[in-house]
């Protein structure tokens, strides 16, 4: 796990100015939402922790004369001829551009992910932002946070219309941060947290899951109202929980806000049966995370062993696959 400082949660590429033809790189890593997913919609605080062994990387070559040509598993072509599903891609790439001094530049962008996209990981921003890097070190500057996340935003308005912000904040931040209305702190940690995020192998449409919320929130507003004051109540509590090291309260709050979720209509029986057998196998909670529909069930793990057991259970309950991702102490 790598380190920053904690009153900073962006960390910044090295800028080294590659020049003519030599390819800049950019990287950031997945993110999991552990409480606040929906309510923070609503201005409501939410926790998200970095998923260091997943990542998005970017490079990035200057081609004077040529037009902008994207490489990606997605698509491979001009990026005038790039389909809707490279939009959120091409406008990152444009407004880091823009904000390194030079729209107009021709360029050669690589990307490749190796973070599922649709599953409420942080795929679409956690490329942004290292195309926004990758970019920044071809120029030779260093995008503080804030130009970091203004170019990451205008990429995530595409992928997902009026995101609250947060997965553009926790890509980029090595530690977990509490989110809540365009403002990131991060988190100090007492105690080691380990997780399993298992893939439901079913693709959720956080707009489409946004937009459900807000349409029952305008049918049955007592509802929703509730939910997320409860959800809020127990973000507050779990960053208290995250900084004291209790991993059995953590874990039984994460069950409440998987009930909560549930409520509000973003579950599904595939995310259900996988926190059904994360707690089956011993987990000290399980929720769904991200935008929910489809997409990740997120367990806590009391050891690096049970994390064994628990990922075992999970592909056994019908995950395609698990990743095993630990939280240090700061
Ligand atoms: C997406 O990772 C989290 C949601 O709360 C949407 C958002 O915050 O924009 C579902």
């Amino acid at each position: 796990m790598h380190n920053s400082s904690p009153t900073d949660p962006s960390a910044p590429s090295n800028a080294r100015g590659a020049g003519l033809g030599n390819p800049a790189e950019g990287h950031a890593h997945a993110k999991a939402i552990l409480f606040g997913e929906h309510a923070v919609v609503y201005g409501a605080p939410a926790l998200a922790v970095p998923l260091h062994g997943l990542g998005a990387q970017a490079d990035i070559r200057l081609t004077p004369g040529r037009e902008t040509r994207i490489d990606s598993q997605l698509f491979s072509g001009t990026a005038q001829a790039a389909p809707p599903q490279m939009g959120p891609v091409v406008a990152g790439l444009c407004a880091a551009l823009e904000a390194t001094g030079d729209e107009t530049a021709e360029v050669q962008v690589g990307i490749r992910s190796a973070i599922p996209h649709s599953r409420g990981l942080g795929s679409s921003a956690a490329v942004a932002t290292a195309i926004a890097r990758a970019v920044a070190d071809l120029r030779g500057k260093v995008l503080d946070r804030d130009a970091l996340h203004a170019v990451v935003a205008r990429a995530e308005s595409v992928a997902h219309g009026r995101p609250s912000g947060i997965d553009a904040w926790a890509v980029a931040s090595q530690v977990p941060i509490r989110f809540q209305s365009g403002r990131a702190a991060a988190i100090d940690v007492g105690r080691r947290l380990i997780f399993v995020v298992a893939d439901s192998g079913l693709q959720g449409s956080t707009a489409e899951a946004v937009a459900g919320v807000r349409e029952l929130r305008a049918a049955q507003p007592k509802i929703v109202e509730t939910a997320i004051s409860h959800l809020a109540e127990l973000t507050e509590h779990a960053v208290d929980d995250v900084r004291s090291g209790d991993r059995a309260t953590l874990g039984s709050r994460m069950l409440d806000a998987h009930k909560l979720l549930r409520s509000i209509g973003v579950s599904s029986p595939a995310l259900d049966a996988l926190v059904e057998a994360a707690l089956g196998a011993g987990a000290h909670g399980a929720k769904l995370t991200g935008g929910g529909l489809g997409g990740c069930v997120l367990a806590l793990a009391d050891s690096d062993e049970q994390a064994e057991r628990l990922a075992l259970a999970l592909r056994t309950a019908g995950a395609p696959r698990t990743w095993t991702t630990e939280v240090s102490t700061t």
